[in-house]
């Protein structure tokens, strides 16, 4: 969790931002142990900017990996920053429910929540089998 947390400010600084003046940074901890991190990445067309979470998932994905066993969040906000719903989707793609997510302020307020608490009713593959 200390690995996480590091990474996650760290790569926090990177953010390009200038936009809302929001800077994240997101770490995530794949089955293999190994710690991807990414940041907000904003645009001038404004919806084409992608989240920290976005990031870190791309990141675990371009190395060979697929599962998320840990993740973090953090942003310099009043409370713990919170996933966008489209970011829940996304760390759902490869999550399972219990994976911890921990949402933080750069001032150290943290909450943990599992993916099932932040993305209940998940849309998910088996949505579209036939055979279910
Ligand atoms: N943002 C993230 O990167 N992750 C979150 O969990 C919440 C919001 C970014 C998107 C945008 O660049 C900025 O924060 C303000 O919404």
């Amino acid at each position: 969790m200390e690995e996480l947390k590091a990474a996650a400010l760290k790569v926090r600084r990177n953010a390009h931002a200038p936009y809302s003046n929001f800077q994240v940074g997101a770490a995530i901890r794949a089955a293999s142990g190994a710690v991807y991190a990414g940041c907000n990445v904003e645009n001038v067309a404004y919806p084409e900017g992608t989240c920290a979470e976005a990031g870190a998932i791309a990141a675990m994905v371009a190395a060979g990996e697929r599962d998320i066993v840990e993740a973090y969040v953090v942003a310099d906000s009043p409370m713990p920053v919170t996933p966008c719903g489209g970011c829940r989707q996304k760390l759902a793609e490869f999550s399972g429910g219990d994976v911890p997510v921990t949402m933080a302020t750069t001032g150290g307020v943290e909450q943990v929540m599992k993916m099932a608490e932040l993305l209940p009713g998940a849309f998910v593959a088996a949505h579209m089998d036939p055979e279910t």
